[in-house]
Protein backbone atom coordinates (compact mmCIF):
# COMPACT_ATOMS: atom_id res chain seq x y z
CA UNK A 1 0.00 0.00 0.00
CA UNK A 2 2.57 2.58 1.18
CA UNK A 3 5.03 1.59 -1.73
CA UNK A 4 1.98 2.13 -4.01
CA UNK A 5 1.74 5.96 -2.57
CA UNK A 6 5.17 6.34 -3.18
CA UNK A 7 4.84 5.32 -6.41
CA UNK A 8 2.14 7.84 -7.41
CA UNK A 9 4.00 10.51 -5.75
CA UNK A 10 7.25 9.86 -6.96
CA UNK A 11 5.20 9.33 -10.69
CA UNK A 12 3.45 12.82 -10.44
CA UNK A 13 7.14 14.09 -9.77
CA UNK A 14 8.54 12.16 -12.77
CA UNK A 15 5.97 13.49 -14.51
CA UNK A 16 7.05 17.12 -13.63
CA UNK A 17 4.38 17.72 -11.36
CA UNK A 18 5.34 20.31 -8.94
CA UNK A 19 4.09 19.25 -5.33
CA UNK A 20 2.61 22.18 -4.76
CA UNK A 21 -0.07 21.12 -7.71
CA UNK A 22 -0.89 18.10 -5.59
CA UNK A 23 -2.90 20.18 -2.89
CA UNK A 24 -4.71 21.79 -5.76
CA UNK A 25 -5.28 18.80 -7.54
CA UNK A 26 -6.91 17.88 -4.41
CA UNK A 27 -9.17 20.74 -4.13
CA UNK A 28 -11.05 20.16 -7.60
CA UNK A 29 -11.48 17.30 -6.56
CA UNK A 30 -13.33 18.34 -3.67
CA UNK A 31 -14.87 20.98 -5.26
CA UNK A 32 -16.17 18.76 -7.93
CA UNK A 33 -17.35 16.52 -5.14
CA UNK A 34 -19.24 19.09 -3.43
CA UNK A 35 -20.55 20.16 -6.62
CA UNK A 36 -22.51 16.44 -6.64
CA UNK A 37 -23.38 16.77 -3.43
CA UNK A 38 -25.27 19.59 -4.19
CA UNK A 39 -27.00 18.35 -6.90
CA UNK A 40 -27.49 15.20 -4.98
CA UNK A 41 -29.27 17.34 -2.40
CA UNK A 42 -31.68 18.98 -5.09
CA UNK A 43 -34.72 17.64 -6.89
CA UNK A 44 -32.53 16.18 -9.19
CA UNK A 45 -33.53 18.44 -11.93
CA UNK A 46 -30.80 20.33 -14.12
CA UNK A 47 -33.69 22.28 -15.50
CA UNK A 48 -33.51 25.53 -15.17
CA UNK A 49 -30.31 26.85 -14.35
CA UNK A 50 -29.73 29.02 -11.08
CA UNK A 51 -27.69 32.07 -10.72
CA UNK A 52 -25.47 30.32 -8.76
CA UNK A 53 -24.68 28.18 -11.52
CA UNK A 54 -24.35 31.10 -14.17
CA UNK A 55 -21.68 32.50 -10.88
CA UNK A 56 -19.77 29.20 -11.05
CA UNK A 57 -19.40 29.70 -14.83
CA UNK A 58 -18.10 33.12 -14.60
CA UNK A 59 -15.73 32.72 -11.55
CA UNK A 60 -14.29 29.81 -13.75
CA UNK A 61 -13.63 31.85 -16.53
CA UNK A 62 -12.72 35.18 -14.67
CA UNK A 63 -11.62 34.46 -11.92
CA UNK A 64 -10.35 31.16 -11.23
CA UNK A 65 -6.77 32.05 -12.74
CA UNK A 66 -5.84 33.82 -9.93
CA UNK A 67 -7.47 32.97 -6.97
CA UNK A 68 -8.65 29.71 -7.88
CA UNK A 69 -10.87 26.97 -7.64
CA UNK A 70 -10.71 26.23 -4.13
CA UNK A 71 -11.10 29.77 -3.31
CA UNK A 72 -7.80 29.93 -1.86
CA UNK A 73 -6.41 32.54 -4.23
CA UNK A 74 -2.10 31.92 -4.10
CA UNK A 75 0.15 31.93 -0.94
CA UNK A 76 1.78 35.60 -1.40
CA UNK A 77 -0.16 36.39 -4.54
CA UNK A 78 -3.41 36.44 -4.58
CA UNK A 79 -5.79 37.14 -1.65
CA UNK A 80 -8.29 33.99 -0.57
CA UNK A 81 -12.08 34.60 -1.45
CA UNK A 82 -13.20 31.41 1.02
CA UNK A 83 -13.80 33.07 4.31
CA UNK A 84 -12.21 36.02 3.64
CA UNK A 85 -12.99 38.16 6.38
CA UNK A 86 -11.87 40.94 3.71
CA UNK A 87 -14.90 39.69 1.77
CA UNK A 88 -17.23 38.92 4.14
CA UNK A 89 -16.83 42.06 6.31
CA UNK A 90 -18.32 44.38 3.81
CA UNK A 91 -21.48 44.24 1.02
CA UNK A 92 -19.86 47.18 -1.33
CA UNK A 93 -16.25 46.31 -1.08
CA UNK A 94 -16.28 43.77 -3.26
CA UNK A 95 -18.10 45.16 -6.21
CA UNK A 96 -16.07 48.47 -6.06
CA UNK A 97 -13.21 45.70 -6.12
CA UNK A 98 -14.59 44.35 -9.11
CA UNK A 99 -15.66 46.94 -11.05
CA UNK A 100 -12.35 49.55 -10.54
CA UNK A 101 -9.76 46.89 -9.72
CA UNK A 102 -7.82 47.48 -7.05
CA UNK A 103 -3.82 48.25 -5.93
CA UNK A 104 -4.51 49.07 -2.56
CA UNK A 105 -2.57 46.07 0.05
CA UNK A 106 -5.37 44.81 1.41
CA UNK A 107 -5.20 42.39 4.45
CA UNK A 108 -7.08 39.32 4.42
CA UNK A 109 -6.92 36.67 7.24
CA UNK A 110 -4.11 38.58 8.90
CA UNK A 111 -2.30 38.14 6.11
CA UNK A 112 -1.06 41.27 3.35
CA UNK A 113 -1.34 41.22 0.05
CA UNK A 114 -0.14 44.04 -2.26
CA UNK A 115 -0.86 42.73 -5.69
CA UNK A 116 -2.85 44.18 -8.47
CA UNK A 117 -6.36 43.17 -9.38
CA UNK A 118 -7.88 44.62 -13.01
CA UNK A 119 -10.88 45.70 -13.05
CA UNK A 120 -13.15 42.86 -14.27
CA UNK A 121 -15.33 43.83 -17.50
CA UNK A 122 -18.80 42.25 -16.11
CA UNK A 123 -22.25 43.57 -16.71
CA UNK A 124 -24.24 44.54 -13.47
CA UNK A 125 -25.94 41.25 -13.91
CA UNK A 126 -23.03 38.66 -14.64
CA UNK A 127 -21.17 40.78 -11.61
CA UNK A 128 -24.04 40.07 -9.41
CA UNK A 129 -24.22 36.15 -10.02
CA UNK A 130 -20.33 35.70 -9.96
CA UNK A 131 -20.54 37.34 -6.67
CA UNK A 132 -23.28 35.48 -5.10
CA UNK A 133 -21.69 32.68 -6.36
CA UNK A 134 -18.32 33.68 -4.24
CA UNK A 135 -20.52 34.97 -1.19
CA UNK A 136 -21.85 31.68 -1.11
CA UNK A 137 -19.05 29.29 -1.98
CA UNK A 138 -16.81 27.15 -0.24
CA UNK A 139 -18.58 27.16 3.17
CA UNK A 140 -18.68 31.20 3.20
CA UNK A 141 -22.07 32.50 4.35
CA UNK A 142 -22.13 36.65 2.86
CA UNK A 143 -24.39 38.64 1.01
CA UNK A 144 -27.03 37.52 -1.99
CA UNK A 145 -26.96 40.99 -4.33
CA UNK A 146 -29.13 41.91 -7.77
CA UNK A 147 -28.09 43.81 -10.73
CA UNK A 148 -29.75 46.35 -9.52
CA UNK A 149 -26.94 46.88 -6.46
CA UNK A 150 -24.16 46.93 -8.51
CA UNK A 151 -25.42 49.41 -10.63
CA UNK A 152 -26.05 51.33 -7.87
CA UNK A 153 -22.08 51.22 -7.10
CA UNK A 154 -21.52 51.93 -10.59
CA UNK A 155 -22.96 55.02 -10.71
CA UNK A 156 -20.91 56.63 -7.48
CA UNK A 157 -17.49 55.57 -9.79
CA UNK A 158 -18.52 57.75 -12.50
C1 LIG B 1 -5.19 38.85 -12.48
C2 LIG B 1 -5.53 38.26 -11.19
C3 LIG B 1 -6.92 38.45 -10.63
C4 LIG B 1 -8.15 38.19 -11.22
C5 LIG B 1 -8.41 37.69 -12.63
C6 LIG B 1 -9.15 38.46 -10.22
N1 LIG B 1 -8.55 38.89 -9.06
FE1 LIG B 1 -9.52 39.39 -7.32
N2 LIG B 1 -7.72 39.98 -6.52
C7 LIG B 1 -6.48 39.88 -7.13
C8 LIG B 1 -5.48 40.56 -6.31
C9 LIG B 1 -4.00 40.67 -6.62
C10 LIG B 1 -6.18 41.07 -5.18
C11 LIG B 1 -5.60 41.94 -4.06
C12 LIG B 1 -5.70 43.35 -4.62
C13 LIG B 1 -5.29 44.45 -3.73
O1 LIG B 1 -4.27 44.36 -3.06
O2 LIG B 1 -6.01 45.47 -3.72
C14 LIG B 1 -7.57 40.67 -5.34
C15 LIG B 1 -8.58 40.92 -4.40
C16 LIG B 1 -9.90 40.49 -4.49
C17 LIG B 1 -10.91 40.68 -3.47
C18 LIG B 1 -10.74 41.37 -2.12
C19 LIG B 1 -9.80 40.60 -1.20
C20 LIG B 1 -10.36 39.28 -0.69
O3 LIG B 1 -9.66 38.28 -0.80
O4 LIG B 1 -11.49 39.23 -0.17
C21 LIG B 1 -12.06 40.14 -3.96
C22 LIG B 1 -13.41 40.08 -3.27
C23 LIG B 1 -11.77 39.63 -5.29
N3 LIG B 1 -10.45 39.87 -5.58
C24 LIG B 1 -12.69 39.01 -6.10
C25 LIG B 1 -12.45 38.64 -7.43
C26 LIG B 1 -13.47 38.09 -8.32
C27 LIG B 1 -14.89 37.77 -7.92
C28 LIG B 1 -12.86 37.93 -9.54
C29 LIG B 1 -13.49 37.46 -10.85
C30 LIG B 1 -14.66 38.21 -11.31
C31 LIG B 1 -11.47 38.34 -9.40
N4 LIG B 1 -11.26 38.76 -8.11
C32 LIG B 1 -10.51 38.29 -10.41
C33 LIG B 1 -6.23 39.27 -8.34
C34 LIG B 1 -7.19 38.90 -9.28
Amino acid sequence: MNKMMLKISTGLREAGMHPQIIPALAGVVISVFAACNGSNGSSGSTAGATASTDGKTIYQKTCVACHNSDGMGAPGMYPPLAKSDFLLADKYRAIRQLLKGSSTPVTVNGTSYTGMMPPQPLSDEEAAQVLNYVYHAWGNNGFTLNAADIKAVRDTLK
